[in-house]
């Protein structure tokens, strides 16, 4: 078995300036040799620096996508935002979309589920992230909440070839706390069990994210339902990502 074909998202939030387009550098490098030829690295910075880095990773095996979009899928008086048109028209390929720091600024699973469309229909490719709250998870909702979740932000779609579905538990975020092997097998099981009820739903794969390390990857890539990570802090130092992706090859 080998998992040399997962995914390796870094969600660089609201970090990074031009500068930090060089810590590409070696991980350009990484993608060119034999080993790591498959994987899928695909950078997701602010919009500020989706040009430089789509033109600095041009024809190479890294992507590049934006963390969020307007719902609106037309142009319009929308002082601020940017459409799923604009960011796949500069060259980006893929999308995040509910991320819960964008839930917390009001994007609410109806929003999304407009979102998702939009982008869809302009041809990026989705990474759809669900994931219950502390407090969800404390009064045991986690499975009700990732149910409305999924069940609202994917209604009316019927083609998930371009969606990719991110389990993050909110609480996991940027914390340095994982959930157990059991709660993260536990709840994947239970996404992968909603998902394969959608029809052509069974390909769509699932990532993982929240308070990804170069320390506990390993643990993380024993989890055969996990097929690649969402990774935040520990993106914005190439050392640090390279270290993830290495660690995570068998
Ligand atoms: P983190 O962020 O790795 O810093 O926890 C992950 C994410 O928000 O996608």
């Amino acid at each position: 078995m080998t998992n040399n074909n997962m995914y390796f998202v870094a969600n660089w939030k609201m970090f990074g300036n031009l500068r930090s387009i060089k810590s590409t550098n070696n991980v350009l490098k990484l993608t060119k040799s034999k080993k790591f030829q498959k994987l899928r690295i695909i950078y997701c910075p602010p919009y500020t620096l989706l040009d430089a880095l789509i033109k600095k990773t041009k024809n190479s095996k890294i992507s590049v996508g934006a963390q969020n979009c307007h719902y609106k899928s037309d142009y319009g008086a929308y002082t601020g935002f940017v459409n799923a048109k604009m960011i796949k028209n500069i060259g980006a390929n893929y999308i995040i979309l509910g991320h819960s720091e964008a839930r917390i600024e009001g994007d609410d699973d109806k929003k999304i589920n407009f979102k998702i469309k939009s982008a869809l229909d302009a041809k990026l490719k989705v990474i759809f992230c669900v994931g219950e709250s502390l407090k969800n998870k404390n009064s045991n909702k986690t499975s009700q909440v990732i149910k409305k979740q999924i069940n609202v932000g994917l209604k009316k779609i019927n083609n998930y070839k371009n969606i990719i579905v991110a389990y993050e538990p909110v609480w996991s975020i940027g914390t340095g706390i994982l959930p157990s092997k059991i709660e993260l097998e536990k709840n994947i099981n239970f996404i992968r069990k909603l998902l394969n009820k959608k029809k052509n739903g069974k390909k769509v794969i699932i990532l993982y994210g929240g308070s990804v390390n170069s320390y506990n990857i390993k643990n993380l890539t024993k989890i055969s339902q996990i097929k690649g990570f969402i990774v935040g802090g520990a993106s914005l130092k190439a050392k640090n990502f390279i270290d993830i992706i290495k660690k995570s090859i068998i």
